[in-house]
């Protein structure tokens, strides 16, 4: 792929298939709750135009957000989609009527969820669909053999391309490899939450992806008076920090960040290209050991 300006440069997801490392949560393009239609269409457009524009080649995205919603929207605004732009979207869970995230993990939902995406997105193969286990932030141990054997026939139809996992631990990501490649892993982890530290070393390693979701801290934003005073110091957003030191945390790390404001998404680029001291990573280390 042609080189990029982004923060980060591009990592190879697979041989394939590269990606810049500065990417794009779509989640927050839905209504409230990532429920139903947003207030500001349009906007939401918007946004997914700028991200283009600014040349990023990875959007995160999932059939449940809305549902349909935003896979709908990521369509209306890009499709055809440019040659270089991978959608990685993510199976495993459904919304029920009061918009909660009930398990969709039967050999029937996968398969549904893998044909809703190809529907609502207008493609006829994924290029990545991660299988999303575990419960809201953390996994939950046990085998995903057979969840896993349901990805590998989906990928063997070529209704998949890759496969990534996400919400597991160190033994699900070796059991799945037993299985087929896995070419990127999403758990919860940010500057705070430090608890895939190890894992996410091993995975560099292997030249395996980590994507982690809410970089920001998601529904519940980042406070820490460190990240601050340091913000502070650089003359720097904490998002800024927060982003600059993820990138710089691991070569395999990417970012999805999710916003639905194009200001937001051009603060979280810019953000990202912030260099930090050794000194500084170091102080910041501190906020999530
Ligand atoms: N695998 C999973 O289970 C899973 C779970 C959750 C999310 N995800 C993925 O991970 C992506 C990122 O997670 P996330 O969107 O939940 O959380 P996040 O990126 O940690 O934070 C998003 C929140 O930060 C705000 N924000 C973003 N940029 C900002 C800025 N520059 N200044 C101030 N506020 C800013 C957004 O509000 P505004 O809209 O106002 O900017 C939004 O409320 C999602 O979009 C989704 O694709 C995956």
């Amino acid at each position: 792929m042609a080189t990029t300006t982004l923060p980060g440069g591009t990592y190879p997801l697979a041989d394939d298939l590269t990606v810049t490392r500065m990417g794009y949560g779509a989640m927050q393009l839905a209504g409230p709750g990532v429920f139903g239609p947003p207030a500001d269409r349009d906007g939401a457009i918007a946004v997914l135009r700028a991200v283009v524009e600014m040349g990023i080649t990875h959007i995160d995205t999932s059939d449940f957000y809305g549902p349909h919603v935003t896979n709908q929207i990521i369509k209306e605004a890009l499709h055809p989609y440019p040659a270089d732009l991978h959608l990685v979207t993510k199976i495993g869970g459904k919304r029920d009527a009061q918009g909660g995230w009930p398990h969709a993990r039967s050999r029937e939902e996968l398969i549904e969820a893998v044909h809703d995406n190809l529907t609502n997105l207008g493609l006829e193969q994924l290029d990545v669909v991660n299988l999303r286990l575990g419960g809201f932030d953390a996994p939950e141990p046990g085998s995903i053999a057979d969840k896993v054997e349901v990805m590998a026939e989906l990928q063997q139809q070529g209704l998949v391309k890759h496969v990534g996992l996400s919400t597991v631990n160190a033994e699900q990501i070796a059991e799945a490899q037993r299985i087929l490649p896995i070419v990127t892993v999403q758990n919860f982890y940010n500057i705070a939450n430090r608890q895939d530290d190890a894992l996410i070393d091993s995975l560099a390693a292997q030249g395996i992806s980590y994507a982690p979701y809410f970089p920001l801290g998601g529904f519940s934003p980042l406070q820490s008076s460190t990240l601050s005073d340091v913000a502070t110091r650089l003359e720097a957003t904490p998002m800024a920090v927060a982003l600059a030191w993820l990138l710089q945390r691991s070569p395999n790390m990417l970012l999805i960040p999710g916003t639905s404001s194009v200001a937001h998404l051009r603060d979280n680029v810019a953000g990202a290209s912030l260099e930090l001291p050794a000194d500084v990573v170091a102080e910041l280390d501190a906020i999530g050991a």
